[in-house]
């Protein structure tokens, strides 16, 4: 029995301007409330998957290292999920390659597991339309369900309580969306994350006091931000998505214990948009589950902006614009 050849597929992070965080099923990756974002033309993931039916269990290889502990208990446990549609029974090997650093708050589990859910659903022959491929995908990492498609992006979470909870939740791209801003992201440090997102986010929704009033009004940002993105209103959504990420924060940062992915050096940047901002020009912030501060301008000022923030930090900044959806891609992981 020889090994199948492998089937690659390559995805883009993408950046939340309205955050999920928090869920209300951990099996079925449920979230509490709809999240919308951007997918980026930067940092893609590489993933090939192979079934290999000699083999005794699956084997998972990231960036070269063979995965272990939580990593490969996710991957292995998604693997399932695929065998399941499919009902197949081989073990397969995965490899990944990241073009960022894994738990940085990049978003490299968004990527990740939007082209583990399309080179896997290759593998073992599943059909599936964009949109299961999203379901299938958010069962990774809630996030991946958005990095299936390209642009703005929304992601539903479904009336709670329905019978069909799992069938309503994905994600769908924003095609009235009228702007084609840039994302600088400031690298301000790589390794990787003090609390995982998934505990931080558990611990947040049952301690945090603040939670309540920041999901009341993620809910009314997503209305807000659907007319800012359909009107070409960079300032608007600017502002909703700097607000609703610092709320996010906040609440995280009440928590008990408390979790804070904010370090001096993402202050230092948060405050210097801000006054960037006081001065003209159009820059806001965002930041997820690390200390790496993202910030929202128009594509025409971002060479000049990522610069200013690179001689401020002494850190490396990239570019990025709008990106592709999740694909697959001929060859191996490079
Ligand atoms: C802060 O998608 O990584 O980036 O579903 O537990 O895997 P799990 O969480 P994940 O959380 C991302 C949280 C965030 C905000 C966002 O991307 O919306």
């Amino acid at each position: 029995m020889r090994d199948t050849p492998p089937v690659t597929a390559v995805a883009h992070p993408n950046i939340a301007l309205v955050k999920y965080w928090g869920k209300r099923d951990e099996d079925l990756v449920l979230p509490l409330a709809d999240s919308l974002s951007l997918t980026l033309d930067v940092f893609p993931t590489t993933t090939s998957v192979r079934l290999c039916p000699a083999a005794a269990r699956d084997t998972v290889v990231v960036d070269g290292q063979p995965a272990t502990g939580e990593m490969l208990r996710r991957i292995t446990g998604f693997l399932d999920l695929v065998r399941a549609l499919a009902r197949r029974r081989e073990p397969a090997r995965v490899d990944t390659r990241n073009t960022v650093p894994v738990g940085a708050g990049l978003a490299s589990s968004a990527a990740g597991f939007a082209a583990l859910a399309l080179a896997a659903a290759g593998a073992y022959e599943v059909t599936l339309d964009p949109t299961a491929l999203s379901r299938l995908a958010r069962r990774g990492s809630g996030s991946a369900a958005r990095s299936v498609f390209g642009g703005f992006v929304q992601w539903y979470a479904g009336p709670p309580g329905a019978d069909d909870a799992d069938l309503a939740s994905y994600a769908e791209p924003l095609n009235d969306a009228r702007l084609d801003p840039a994302m600088i992201a400031v690298l301000l440090r790589t390794g990787p994350k003090p609390v995982s997102s998934r505990e931080a986010m558990r611990r947040t929704v049952a301690t945090s006091p603040l939670f309540p009033g920041w999901l009341a009004a993620t809910r009314t940002d997503i209305t807000a931000m659907r007319t800012a993105l359909a009107e070409g209103d960079l300032a608007a959504a600017g502002a909703i998505a700097e607000r609703n990420a610092l709320g996010m924060h906040a609440t995280m940062e009440t928590a008990t214990p408390p979790v804070n992915y904010r370090t001096q050096g993402s202050r230092h940047v948060l405050e210097h948009v801000r006054r960037m901002r006081d001065r003209g020009e159009q820059t806001w912030s965002t930041m997820d589950a690390g200390p790496n501060v993202k910030v929202l301008c128009p594509a025409a000022d971002a060479q000049r902006i990522a610069a200013e923030l690179g001689e401020i930090t002494g850190c490396p900044t990239v570019v990025a614009r709008p990106g592709p959806g999740a694909r697959m891609t001929t060859g191996m992981c490079p």
